[in-house]
């Protein structure tokens, strides 16, 4: 069984139950991690009350608000993570964002605002994550990074649009970053998981078909779960991946080898 016994870190995207972050965080937390969730504050403040509710499940030591897209939010977090914490073992990111006109019609027709807003929140986010966590994880002497992909990347996905090109630059940040931080034992990694039933999911286009074609097409002929993709991200978190870093790792049933 792998151990997370001592080890502390902090994940990025937990909305709901379904949130793949929350899958990761139950599993962590099964592994022995200690865990600091954030949310994004809505107007409603749903989000801090799933993620409140939720973080007691997981005796989660913080709770701290995250908007990738306020300047001062990423500062923030890690003054909440550094008076709490001497070290961090792993950061997880696990959000994304594309307006939902987006999402479907001619690609060509994608809005400015809506495809930078995209790679900003999609992409951008994990380059100053990586650097504000990056002292905390120093003080251990290294850790691992993980975010999460799709085939999107490189494919073109139907209705998938303008989260294809965000996906692409997180996956080339990915490697940008592990050579980067590599030198101080940082590795950087991206789970690129099968298409799974979650909020973000919901608002692409037939997804219910999507996921059809997928479990039809995948050599394992299903669909891939949370949990799988938690159990690899765990994985990629400990110390039995020491060797593995810049990789876009995919949990797809093997969807991706498939030549139809
Ligand atoms: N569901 C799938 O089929 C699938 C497949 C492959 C990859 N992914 C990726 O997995 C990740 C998690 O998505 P999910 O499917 O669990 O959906 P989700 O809706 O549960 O999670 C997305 C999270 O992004 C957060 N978020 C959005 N804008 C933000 C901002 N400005 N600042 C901080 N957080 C913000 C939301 O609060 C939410 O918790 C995303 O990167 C998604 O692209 C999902």
């Amino acid at each position: 069984m792998i151990d997370f016994s001592g080890k502390k870190g902090v994940i990025l995207g937990v909305g709901n139950p379904k949130s793949i972050a929350w899958s990761v965080a139950e599993c962590l937390h099964k592994y022995g991690a200690e865990l600091a969730l954030t949310y994004l504050e809505d107007p409603k403040g749903r989000f801090e009350k799933n993620v409140r509710t939720l973080g007691e499940k997981v005796n989660a030591s913080i709770i701290h608000p995250c908007d990738v897209q306020k300047e001062e939010s990423i500062p923030s977090l890690m003054d909440e993570l550094s008076n709490k914490w001497d070290a961090v073992d792993f950061l997880i990111h696990s959000l994304a964002f594309a307006e939902q006109k987006d999402l479907g019609g001619s690609f060509s027709a994608s809005s400015r605002d809506g495809f930078l807003k995209a790679q900003e929140v999609s992409a951008y986010s994990l380059l100053p994550l990586s650097a504000g966590i990056a002292p905390l994880m120093r003080n251990n002497g290294g850790g691992s990074i993980v975010t999460m992909s799709y085939i999107g990347a490189v494919l073109a996905v139907p209705s998938y649009n303008v989260m294809g090109p965000a996906k692409a630059a997180l996956e080339s940040s990915v490697r940008y970053l592990a050579r980067e931080f590599g030198p101080e034992n940082i590795r950087i990694n991206a789970v690129s998981a099968g298409p799974i039933k979650t909020l973000s999911a919901s608002g692409i286009k037939n997804f219910s078909t999507m996921l059809q074609g997928v479990a039809d097409h995948s050599a394992l002929k299903r669909n891939v779960s949370q949990n799988e993709v938690a159990e690899t991200t765990a994985f990629l978190c400990n110390n039995a991946s020491s060797g593995i870093t810049g990789q876009t790792i995919y949990v797809d049933c093997g969807y991706n080898i498939m030549a139809n």
